[in-house]
């Protein structure tokens, strides 16, 4: 039924996977030129799917199908990705919105459609998340475009430099009135669905999440010469935070805690360490917990830096709340899965989503695909084509019965 439209899905994230900033693997880091590449592309089937284009202040790429009436159903998630990453993570939701809008072949429903695909969920440039679904929800936070990027580019240089208005991104958004809710289609990135042998399931909240940049400071020195005793290595701080991370998270039930990045300076091997810096994801369903936990972190980063005799920084460059999703848009998804026949999963979600933000704006619900041994940030990211055909159904069903919503009968 829906074997060619998710035929083309596949194609598509085949596709865009060969757009990357690396060589090797795929990597789309915001406002990057394969960032570019790949909108100009996806702009171009969503033309052919009968919509109309726009890029935000931040340079996400909305589509839009025009319907009868005020209201507006918004559809999407994000292209950009992390390093070596799979083909899709984000990239698949706006693929099978894409794929669903095409269906209607120009049939006019009583809302409009947008298609929302943001510009940076992942966070890999500037170390925090939803830059572009902050955006368009309208909750951007100008105090972000002092952030730097490795090479000390800062967001408002690299919005301005993609082509964006840095200037416009806090009064960027989407206008709230008349927003029908927001749903997002999503790989699982986790096991439950294929241990459970289901295709699709509902997502119930979004886990609450902190990312921190921290460092510690000591002396650079001659490894030859400077004699162990007194050393101020840098390296060797950094060494016992992150396994005090990993401890910490270990202890405390469902606590997940990542330092996921590493620099070392000057960064060579006869240099004792003069600098390192790391980064931390912490995160957990309940945000009180969330907060002891990094609190207790960032407790320990200055008991390590002054045992050691070193300096330390402690930058909270993000912190997003635990968001539970409508239950009313939500049940439609329920009921769409229920008239194609398939049992209803619900699970929570570990991986923020840009659902998550678009909370502040509308509705959110987000339906997840099994993805295999849910492996993800990786390219070994897998899904089926049989199974986008069943979430491309869901979502066609999930369409009508918004409509129907709209116009009881
Ligand atoms: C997004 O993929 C995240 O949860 O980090
Ligand atoms: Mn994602
Ligand atoms: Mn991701």
């Amino acid at each position: 039924m829906n074997d060619a439209a998710a035929k083309t899905v596949m194609e598509r994230c085949e596709f865009l996977s060969s757009i990357s900033e690396d060589e090797e693997g795929i990597c789309r880091p915001y406002g990057c030129e394969s960032m570019r590449e790949v909108n100009g592309v996806v702009s171009g089937w969503m033309h052919s799917a009968g919509m109309t284009t726009k890029y935000d202040a931040i340079g996400n790429l909305i589509g839009r199908y025009e319907g009868e009436g005020e209201e507006t159903l918004i559809l999407g998630s994000h292209l950009d990705t992390v390093r070596d990453a799979g083909k899709y993570d984000g990239i698949l939701g706006v693929m099978v919105a894409i794929a669903c809008v095409e269906k209607l072949v120009g049939g006019r429903l009583p809302f409009s459609i947008e298609v929302a695909a943001f510009a940076d969920e992942e966070g890999l440039r500037f170390g925090t998340t939803y830059l572009g679904s902050s955006v368009y929800a309208g909750v951007f936070d100008d105090e972000r475009l002092k952030l730097e990027d490795r090479d000390g580019v800062s967001l408002a240089r690299a919005v301005r430099d993609f082509g964006g208005n840095p200037d416009a991104m806090v009064d960027g958004g989407i206008k709230a009135d008349g927003l029908l809710g927001y749903c997002e289609v999503h790989i699982e990135q986790g096991p439950v669905l294929e241990n459970r042998d289901l295709p699709v399931g509902v997502v119930t909240g979004i886990q609450s999440q902190s990312r921190v940049q921290a460092s510690f400071t000591g002396v650079a020195g001659h490894a030859g010469t400077v004699p162990m005793e007194g050393r101020k290595d840098a390296l060797c701080a950094t060494a016992e935070f992150i396994l005090e991370v990993e401890r910490m998270a270990k202890d405390e039930p469902d606590a997940v805690a990542t330092v996921g990045e590493m620099k070392a300076l000057p960064g060579a091997s006869n240099v004792i360490s003069g600098e390192a810096r790391v980064s931390l994801d912490l995160r957990h369903p309940d945000d009180e917990v969330r907060e002891r936990l990094r609190d207790h972190l960032e407790a320990r980063a200055a008991d390590i830096a002054a045992a050691r005799n070193c300096g330390h920084s402690w930058e909270v460059r993000q912190e997003n709340i635990a968001v539970p999703m409508d239950e009313r848009l939500t049940g439609l998804l329920v009921k769409a899965m229920e008239s194609s026949g398939l049992p209803v999963c619900r699970i929570p979600s570990g991986a923020g989503h840009d659902a998550a933000q678009m909370a502040v704006l509308t509705a959110p619900a987000v339906l997840f695909v099994r993805c295999e041994d849910g492996i993800s940030h990786n390219p070994a990211e897998s899904v089926t084509e049989g199974d986008v055909a069943v979430a491309i159904d869901v979502i066609d069903r999930f369409i009508e019965l918004v409509a129907e919503m709209r116009n009881p009968t």
